[in-house]
């Protein structure tokens, strides 16, 4: 059973954004000798990993090491070939477990947004809860708006998303997944198709939710925002986990050359000690 209250190490200060997670406590995951191949190419090669309830860890590594791969097995977008995956009480990885009721606990946000281009910001946010809680429409627009007002875009309610910059549907994206009231939150690159000045708001809706006591499983090439937000930093590198620690550690110390490699090409070259 995942605890009833937030992870004690959240921000102390997390109140004014407990509203975020509501309820719901925060879920935490246990990943097992996770295996994953597409036909012949292996892309997941027995990774392990825990994500403690209301822990941030930010999944890095370079493109096709798995780490997409990884985050849609745990909501079982992917099938897994072997291995355990269990998030809160929900065996993800048995054939047999009930899809609709892991889901509903899973938030996803994905690198372009994904949201209904036909429909409101809004009427994006409603359709889920609507149609899978059965809320009436009351219900749903008064949790839609809230949400909607906490990301900053309250004013926008009534437009389309191609009337709003790449970082607003983002964070419409973000809105839509809360109304669910999730008990944890998967970011797949979430920030990579924004313009750099937009990257930041969402950045900064993110780490209110950190704050305010989620379970987060974000990958990014963020290393700031991971150095600073996340609890752990997961380093991965063809199928395998070759590294991981508290953020300070992985992305300031890195142990392993893989890493050293990694972080030396994606990071600001002002943020670098090159002492090679
Ligand atoms: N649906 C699929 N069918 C076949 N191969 C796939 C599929 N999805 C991913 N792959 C392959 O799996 C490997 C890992 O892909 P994945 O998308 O998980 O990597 P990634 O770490 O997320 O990379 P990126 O940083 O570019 O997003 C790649 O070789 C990719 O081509
Ligand atoms: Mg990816």
């Amino acid at each position: 059973m995942a605890e009833s209250t937030p992870a004690s190490d959240a921000a102390p200060d997390a109140a004014p954004d407990a509203a975020v997670v509501g309820e719901q406590a925060p879920a935490g995951v246990a990943i097992s000798a996770l295996h994953k191949a597409y036909g012949s190419n292996e892309v997941l090669k027995g990774i392990s990993m825990t994500v403690d309830p209301g822990e941030v860890v930010c999944l890095v590594g370079a493109s096709g090491s798995g780490k997409s791969t990884l985050l849609r097995c745990v909501n079982r977008l992917e099938e897994p070939n072997a291995g355990t995956i269990t998030v809160a009480d929900h065996v993800a990885s048995d054939p047999d477990v009930d899809l609709d009721a892991m889901r509903r606990e899973i938030g996803m946000v994905f690198q372009q947004f994904n949201l209904f281009p036909h429909l409101s910001v809004l009427e994006n946010c409603t359709i889920t809860p609507r149609r899978v809680l059965k809320q009436s429409k009351a219900d749903a627009d008064g949790e839609a708006m809230a949400q909607l007002r906490r990301v900053g875009l309250e004013e926008l309610a009534d437009r389309r998303p191609d009337q709003l910059s790449g970082g607003q549907q983002q964070r419409v994206a973000i809105a839509r997944a809360l109304t669910m009231r999730p008990r944890l939150m998967l970011f797949d690159e979430p920030t990579s198709a924004l313009d750099p000045e937009t990257v930041g708001d969402v950045l900064a809706i993110m780490r209110q939710l950190a704050e305010a006591g989620m379970t987060m499983i974000v990958v990014t090439h963020e290393m700031t925002f991971a150095r600073e937000v996340a609890d752990r930093v997961v380093f991965m590198d063809q199928g395998h986990v070759v590294e991981a620690g508290p953020a300070a550690q992985v992305i300031g110390n890195p142990q392993q050359p893989r890493t050293q490699d990694f972080l030396r090409r994606v990071l600001d070259p002002t943020h670098v000690d090159l002492d090679v």
